[in-house]
C-alpha cells in the first residue's frame, strides 16, 4: 500500500467494541502491580508489550528473540512491527476466547495495554491500524522512588535489565522517546495522570476512581489524581 494511504486504513478491532487503555510511567512506576489491580476490578485483560516481548525471546525457533535481547538489555525500544504483531495476536486470541463477564459481551473486549507505546511510531501506528485508543493512564514519580523499586525487584526478577547500568539507560530512552509520546495524547485530551509514589493500594484507589469515570464517560479531558 502506498504511504499516503495509510492514514485511511481502518483499525483491525473496533473502538465501540474494544477498549484499549495505554499504561504509561517509568520503568519501576509499578505499571505492572497496578494493572493486576485493575484486572481485578474490571476483568481487564492485561497485555505487557515487556512481557510479550521477553516471551517471543525465549520462544523456541523465534527469530527475533536474539534481536529482542540486545534491545532489552540496551534499554532500547524493540522496531515496533514486532511488538505491535505480538499485541495484535494476543488481542485477537483474548477474544476469540469469548470471555464472560463485564465488557466482555457480543464480541466486546476490554485490555489494559501495559508499557506501551514507547515511541512515537508505536502509538500512530497502533491507534491507526489496530485499535484507536480511549486512554492513557500515566503513572508518574521520581527517578530516584523508580531507581530504588527497580533495584529492589532485581533482586530476584532475574531480569537482565534490572541492573543500575541498564536502568539508567532505560531513564534516558524514557525521557527522550516516551516522554513525546504522553505530550501526544495530552494534545488529544487522553492523559490521566496518577502520582504513582504513595502506597500500592493508595495508588489501586486513585487508578481505579479514573476508570470508574471512563467507563461513565466522565472523561473528555486530560485529568490529574
Ligand atoms: O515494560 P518493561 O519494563 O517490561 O519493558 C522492558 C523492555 O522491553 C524495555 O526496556 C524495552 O527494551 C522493551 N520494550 C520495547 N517496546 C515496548 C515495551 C518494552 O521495546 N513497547
Ligand atoms: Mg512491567
Amino acid at each position: 500500500m502506498s504511504a499516503h494511504a495509510s492514514s485511511s486504513v481502518t483499525p483491525v478491532f473496533d473502538r465501540s467494541k474494544v477498549t484499549v487503555i495505554f499504561v504509561l510511567g517509568g520503568p519501576g512506576a509499578g505499571k505492572g502491580t497496578q494493572c493486576a489491580n485493575l484486572v481485578q476490578d474490571f476483568g481487564f485483560c492485561h497485555l505487557s508489550a515487556g512481557d510479550l516481548l521477553r516471551a517471543e525471546q525465549n520462544r523456541e525457533g523465534s527469530q527475533y528473540g536474539e534481536m529482542i535481547r540486545t534491545y532489552i538489555r540496551e534499554g532500547q525500544i524493540v522496531p515496533m512491527e514486532v511488538t505491535i504483531k505480538l499485541l495484535e495476536n494476543a488481542m485477537r486470541a483474548a477474544l476469540d476466547e469469548k470471555r464472560t463477564g463485564a465488557g466482555w459481551e457480543d464480541g466486546r473486549g476490554r485490555f489494559l495495554i501495559d508499557g506501551f507505546p514507547r515511541k512515537m511510531d508505536q502509538a500512530v501506528k497502533f491507534d491507526e491500524e489496530v485499535c484507536t485508543s480511549s486512554l492513557v493512564l500515566f503513572f508518574t514519580t521520581t527517578e530516584e522512588e523508580m531507581l530504588k523499586r527497580l533495584l529492589k525487584r532485581g533482586e530476584t526478577s532475574g531480569r537482565e535489565d534490572d541492573n543500575e547500568e541498564s536502568i539508567k539507560k532505560r531513564f534516558r530512552v524514557y525521557n527522550e522517546q516516551t516522554m513525546p509520546v504522553i505530550e501526544h495524547f495530552n494534545k488529544q485530551h487522553k492523559v490521566a495522570s496518577v502520582d504513582a509514589t504513595a502506597t500500592i493500594e493508595e495508588v489501586h484507589q486513585k487508578a481505579k476512581s479514573v476508570i470508574e469515570k471512563l467507563f461513565a464517560g466522565e472523561i473528555s479531558q486530560n485529568v490529574t489524581v
